[in-house]
């Protein structure tokens, strides 16, 4: 850490070490790492929660977007809180009023930098791993925040398709102040269609290159499996996932076969608190049709009632009854599941390929949002959520 760097900030392995070490890490997702999420998550075997990203132009300028979207618990750190942004003052400033709402200086560990997302979005407002090209201006931004943040500065990147520019870049931002680098181990030309798997090659290649801060991987983890595997392969020091605990919250607590309708059920309650804004409808709904995938696979009419249902209480309603119908055939549940869920599965694909080629000529948006999710109304909802939700952060 440079000597000029702000009062008595811990650094690298220091500032890990501060915060727990944490391995099991809930990604930064806009819409869907919100409050009730991250609790979730954390009392599932998550050690670590990020913010869905903020736009740090919007941030500054708006109070009203501020305080909408600043919900937090006491007590829940720690908590990266991430933001994106190509200015280095405006950037800090984003920072430094976030220190200053509520059970901020308590449960912020650090301030995340998004130079990963790949939407187009983010090209037009110059952004996320658009400023790949602009190290210049990256590298600015991550010395101002650790000059002048009162906590560390982290960043989450992609990669390059040639990994010894992926190590200079890495070698770069470690120079410059940031503290723990995530790498997902997809270039920023892997998505929709194209997303493919991430490489971990790449991403041992980085942890043995950066030796003095923490590296932790993103990218193919579903199971548990994945998640030893992937630190047994690569050495890092914790995983990142997100997609993954959209489907299984309880991810990290190694139990794949977590009774979803228990975490559904759990999720909805911890959407109810005193003195917080309640999550946008269409996200809850969002977060019932991941966590209980299969479920709808199997009862495409319940899925359809949570679709149109248009209360908690509708939704706890179906979610029983989803519960009670495949507790009343336990034994052949699982070939059930795959009958149907395998044909579906097939049925989904050719419906996803034929919509992104449609999508593809008209050349409107895309990116790392949509090519995640799965049965079309999710598909559709989760991507114009997304990006309805940046269009209004960068409206600037
Ligand atoms: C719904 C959704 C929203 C996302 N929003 C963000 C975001 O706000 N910031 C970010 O850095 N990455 C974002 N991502 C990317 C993820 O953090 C992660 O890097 C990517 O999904 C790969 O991880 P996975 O293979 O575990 O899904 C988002 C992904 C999804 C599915």
């Amino acid at each position: 850490m440079s000597e000029e760097s702000k009062g008595c900030k811990v650094s690298g392995y220091e500032f890990y070490r501060s915060i727990g070490s944490p391995k099991y890490i809930l990604a930064p997702m806009v819409d869907q790492s919100e409050l009730a999420f991250r609790l979730l998550c954390k009392n599932h075997g998550t050690q670590l929660t990020y913010t869905p990203m903020f736009h740090s132009r919007v941030w500054v300028d708006h109070k009203e977007y501020r305080n909408r979207h600043w919900q937090v618990v006491a007590g829940e750190g720690p908590m990266f809180v991430q933001f994106c942004g190509n200015e280095p003052e405006t950037v800090l400033e984003a920072t430094r009023l976030c220190m200053e709402l509520p059970h901020a200086r308590d449960i912020v560990a650090a301030f995340d930098l998004n130079l990963g997302c790949p939407q187009r979005i983010a090209q037009r407002g110059r952004y996320g791993s658009y400023l790949m090209e602009e190290q210049d201006v990256i590298r600015r931004i991550v010395e101002t925040m650790h000059r002048e943040s009162e906590v560390p500065i982290t960043c989450k990147v992609r990669i390059f398709p040639d990994v010894q520019h992926t190590l200079k870049y890495a070698e770069m931002l470690r120079d410059a102040g940031c503290q723990l680098l995530t790498v997902h181990g997809r270039t920023r030309e892997q998505r929709g269609v194209k997303q493919g798997l991430a490489d971990w090659d790449q991403i041992k290649m980085v942890r043995e290159h950066i030796k003095d801060i923490p590296v932790i991987a993103n990218g193919n983890i579903q199971t548990f499996e994945d998640v030893t595997k992937c630190m047994e392969y690569t050495g890092v020091d914790g995983i990142m996932s997100a997609v993954g605990l959209l489907e299984n919250p309880a991810l990290f607590s190694n139990q794949d076969d977590y009774d979803r309708a228990e975490l559904a059920l759990e999720y909805l309650d911890l959407t109810d608190r005193p003195n917080h804004n309640p999550p946008n409808v269409s996200y809850t709904k969002s977060h019932i049709f991941k966590v209980m995938l299969k479920e709808w696979m199997c009862f495409p009419d319940l899925r359809d009632a949570v679709q149109y249902s248009g209360t908690k209480e509708e939704m706890r309603k179906i979610i029983k009854e989803a519960d009670s119908r495949k507790k009343e055939r336990p034994d052949d549940w699982r070939t059930f599941y795959l009958n149907n869920f395998k044909e579906t599965c097939q049925q989904r694909r050719q419906a996803k390929s034929s919509r992104k080629r449609k999508h593809n000529q008209q050349d409107t948006s895309d990116g790392n949002v949509e090519e995640q999710n799965t049965p079309t109304k999710i598909d559709k909802r989760d991507g114009s959520l997304v990006d309805g939700n940046v269009e209004q952060q960068t409206n600037e």
